[in-house]
């Protein structure tokens, strides 16, 4: 067969600016939002795509005639866009003959790490350490260099990709190989009794090719299944040392390495990105003490203040058991019996709801933690991540259709970004909260359905996180990175606060189902900076060097082998009040109600943004049946009667539209 020497080159040129007016937001109310902005957004902006296929340049040397296509491919990040393009911009296509070089990276960018294009039908892999990010601390060990590949670099600084060797076969190109590493002779035909015949057994590569094929999928997170990824740093811009004494924050300009992945909570993992739901906002930081994973949302409360209701409150949420469809009845049903949810009801219905992808919006701690200084004092603290992009959101009809048109939009939108060189970042400031004031205070503090108000507590700047470099793989990194908000540094320490006290249980315990045992060993979820010293040995899929032959028990008599360390404290000493074991709600659940700062919220709106929230929520809560929508109208009463007379209003109008039903925005 002869060559095919030519690249086509597609290139969809899409432009369109349509300027939609969103409500503007008043979610600056103290109690509830710091930084709102952006009334006015244009969507979809101006955007180029480009679509490179290419072929090989020269056929395979002994191998019969491939009876597949030629193998095309298509340029790193372009596909979907390519394929997909948004709905209601001028689409125009070009084509050409050249062996063009498309270039999927930016190139102006001093911190990408990792980029790759095609020159003619090779693709190029280019990795550099960032200039941005300190070296590794000397602590940095052998032991942690299969970890570095996710980092761009080995403990010299030098790229991955630069240092790989690439095996080649008989004729010089690269090999492909079995999972073994026995040479591919040919990858289109299976091995047959003669041309008509049947298959045999001693295909290795096609029983192994079938095999692996079936086992690709791991269970998918049982929320926040959907998300995405990149890698970046964070940067300390104002000394919090009389804060806290974890050594990523000791002093202005130091930077450290991070991963974060935003999410929505309750679809599947292929589920629409726009979807009405709060939004997860997980950074880990590589930090030299061992990791910190921030795991947080885009709200700074949540739908309960107890992790036992956990279960129910997602399961009422996801899909019902025997239709496998969403269900308004199961959610309103849930909701309406457990009024501290109505705070968090209401910021997902209101326009913040649906945030225009994952860069505009704010991420928060939403728990109280604790930060402690080198002196040992502490205070109570809460996190707030301020996106530099400004906040922007998306309608209900916008949500809807974008949905149905492009259900990866955030996801495309932050990688594009970052592939263009856009980094999005946010401003991480925290609230801090004597630990004197906390039985005083007329919240509850550790209460996740309540806000600490910003006047009693400002906000006090701390650092930047910037995302400047996008996965290399999407399984390796995005898939199998496990976030846990029981991995703190020291300095960093949990509050009494109930739900997140089952939250340092339950993350842990999801990643060794759904990544196994040694989930810890997979690069991603590695620190590079603090080497592992361990006597945990064995399980699935144990892939460092285990320990070798060293003794697999504490104590030991071996001077040279791991030990505690006393003199660096895991825990603040505090005091806990005594008390009969039983079930109790905290004291000030009892006295306080659930509506004070949900009423707050709807009373501090806009008549615009009221106006919209309401339409969402009748919008929303008309599929479920009339005992319950009653039951969460008195809720909405309680909280101010306007609210509920106007979703009554609202519903009966939505009784008359013939607007079809959707649970999705
Ligand atoms: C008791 C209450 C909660 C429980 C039991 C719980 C449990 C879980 C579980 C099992 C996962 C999947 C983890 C995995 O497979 O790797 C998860 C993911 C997640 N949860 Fe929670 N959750 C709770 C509350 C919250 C709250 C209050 C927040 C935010 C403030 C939150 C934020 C997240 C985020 C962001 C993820 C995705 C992490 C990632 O990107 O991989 N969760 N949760």
């Amino acid at each position: 067969m002869a060559p095919v020497a030519a690249a086509a080159s597609l290139v969809f040129s899409c432009s369109s600016s349509t300027t939609v007016s969103v409500s503007s937001l008043l979610f600056n109310n103290p109690l509830h939002f710091a930084n709102s902005t952006s009334p006015l957004f244009s969507y979809p902006s101006s955007q180029m795509h480009t679509l490179v296929v290419t072929a090989p340049t020269s056929a395979a040397p002994a191998a019969p005639p491939p009876t597949t296509k030629a193998i095309s491919r298509l340029s790193v990040g372009d596909t979907r866009l390519a394929t997909n393009p948004p709905r209601n911009l001028n689409c125009t296509s070009s084509s050409s003959n050249s062996s063009a070089s498309s270039s999927s990276s930016s190139s102006n960018s001093s911190n990408l790490r990792s980029s790759s294009s095609f020159t003619g039908n090779k693709l190029v892999v280019k990795s550099t350490f960032p200039a941005t990010i300190a070296a590794p601390p000397a602590g940095f060990v052998a032991g942690c260099v299969r970890a570095m590949s996710l980092f761009g670099g080995d403990s010299n600084g030098k790229s991955s990709s630069q240092n790989e060797e690439i095996r080649r076969g008989s004729s010089g190109e690269p090999l492909y190989t079995t999972l073994a590493g026995h040479p591919v002779t040919d990858d289109n035909n299976s091995l047959t009794v003669g041309e008509g015949g049947t298959l045999l057994f001693e295909d290795l590569h096609l029983l192994e090719k079938l095999a692996h094929f079936n086992r690709e999928r791991v269970p998918e997170r049982v929320v926040h299944a959907k998300g995405a990824g990149a890698h970046g740093y964070f940067e300390v811009t104002k000394d919090v040392s009389d804060l806290c004494k974890a050594k990523f924050l000791s002093e202005v300009g130091k930077k450290t390495e991070v991963f974060g992945r935003w999410s929505t909570v309750t679809g599947e993992s292929g589920y629409a990105d726009t979807a009405r739901d709060p939004r997860g906002f997980s950074i880990k930081f590589y930090t030299e003490e061992g990791n910190w994973d921030m795991v947080g949302n885009n709200t700074p409360v949540f739908f309960i203040r107890d992790g036992i209701k956990f279960p129910d409150l997602i399961h009422s949420q996801k899909r019902n058991p025997q239709t496998h469809m969403k269900d308004p009845n199961a959610f309103w049903d849930f909701l309406s019996l457990v009024p501290e949810s109505l705070h968090q009801v209401l910021i997902t219905f209101s326009p913040r709801g649906v945030p225009d992808g994952h860069r505009h919006m704010h991420g928060y701690g939403s728990h109280t933690y604790k930060w402690v200084n080198s002196e040992g004092k502490a205070h109570w603290v809460k996190f707030h991540f301020l996106t530099d992009q400004g906040i922007k959101n998306l309608t209900h009809e916008q949500s809807v259709e974008i949905a149905g048109i492009n259900p990866d939009y955030s996801t495309e939108d932050l990688f594009q970004n970052i592939q263009k060189g856009n980094y999005p970042s946010w401003t991480f400031k925290v609230q801090v909260m004597p630990l004197e004031d906390a039985p005083k205070y007329r919240f509850d503090p550790f209460d996740l359905t309540k806000v600490w108000s910003h006047k009693d507590y400002p906000l006090r700047e701390v650092g930047k996180l910037v995302f400047n470099r996008n996965p290399t793989n999407y399984f390796a990194e995005v898939e199998q990175v496990a976030f846990s908000p029981a991995h703190m540094v020291a300095g960093i320490e949990a509050s009494p606060d109930r739900v997140l006290q089952s939250r340092l249980f339950a993350y842990d315990d999801a990643a060794r189902y759904r990544a196994g045992g040694n989930y810890l060993q997979i690069p991603i979820n590695q620190c590079p900076f603090a080497k592992v010293q361990t006597y945990a040995r064995d399980g699935f899929m144990t892939v460092n060097n285990n320990g070798g032959s060293k003794p697999n028990y504490y104590p030991n008599s071996f001077e040279d082998l791991p030990r505690p360390d006393p003199h660096t404290p895991d825990v603040h000493p505090y005091k806990l009040e005594g008390g009969v074991v039983g079930r109790y709600p905290p004291r000030k659940w009892v006295e306080q109600d659930d509506y004070e700062q949900p009423r707050a919220l709807w009373q501090g709106m806009s008549a615009e943004d009221q106006e919209m929230t309401v339409k969402n929520i009748a919008g929303h809560i008309q599929g479920a049946k009339e005992f319950i929508i009653k039951r969460q109208i008195a809720v909405f009463r309680k909280c101010d009667e306007s609210l509920a007379s106007k979703v009554e209003e609202a519903l009966d109008m939505k009784k008359k539209s013939p607007e079809p039903y959707t649970m999705v925005a």
